[in-house]
């Protein structure tokens, strides 16, 4: 395991996308999917009502960038420049080699595979860079649109987690998806 988990965050690059580190300039544009009650629906966080929230929510990821403990970057559309959302490992284990990936994007861009592609990057990198073994993601179990994305990528469904999610005021049954670095490397 490289002394440096996230090696600086690096930008990354797909066919339509960038994937690079956050900067408080995106704040309008963080703000622009996180106040829409659509987007933050399944999600943990609240909808934001300010742009206040945005800018805190970029001032957590901003100091972690310098402990090099985020791996959080914003996905920006090539052909326009804009920060459409964003993809990231809030969560990993070392010891385990194992990680969690999260994302969300802008309603205006769903359903065009903008997501699978950028998690696809993200997943390279956690299993070529970072050399970790098993990431992990979770949805509730309305929000089957982020479990086509964990399919898309390769992940495998493991299960039902009852309860594993506490946010907006109540418990949220979760189905559990996960990659193995053996299953990367089948693909
Ligand atoms: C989940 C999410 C990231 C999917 O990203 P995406 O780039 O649209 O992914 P895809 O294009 O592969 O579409 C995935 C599924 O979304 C659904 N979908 C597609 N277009 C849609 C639209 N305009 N409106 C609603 N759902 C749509 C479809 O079921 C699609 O699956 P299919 O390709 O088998 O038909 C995106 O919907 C999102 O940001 N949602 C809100 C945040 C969230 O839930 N994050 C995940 C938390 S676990």
């Amino acid at each position: 395991m490289p002394d440096l988990v996230f090696k600086g965050t690096p930008q990354l690059e797909t066919e339509r996308l960038i994937l690079r580190k956050l900067t408080l300039q995106d704040a309008d544009d963080i703000f622009a999917y996180g106040s829409d009650p659509e987007v933050s629906r399944f999600m943990t966080w609240e909808t934001h009502k300010s742009i206040e929230e945005a800018r805190s929510f970029i001032n957590i990821i901003l100091d972690k960038y310098e402990k090099d403990e985020a791996g959080e970057w914003g996905i920006v559309l090539k052909s326009t420049g804009k920060l459409i959302g964003s993809v990231g490992i809030p969560r990993y284990d070392l010891k385990n080699k194992s990680a969690e990936i999260g994302y969300v994007l802008s309603r205006k861009y769903w359903g065009q595979g903008i997501m699978p592609e950028a998690v696809s990057r993200v997943l390279q990198f956690a299993f070529e860079e970072m050399g970790l073994n098993r990431i992990e993601s979770c949805h509730s179990l309305p929000n089957e649109k982020s479990g086509r994305v964990m399919q898309k990528v390769g992940m495998s469904f493991e299960g039902v987690i009852r309860e594993k999610i506490f946010a907006k005021n109540k418990y949220w049954d979760v189905k559990q998806y996960a990659i193995l670095r053996s299953d990367w490397q089948k693909r």
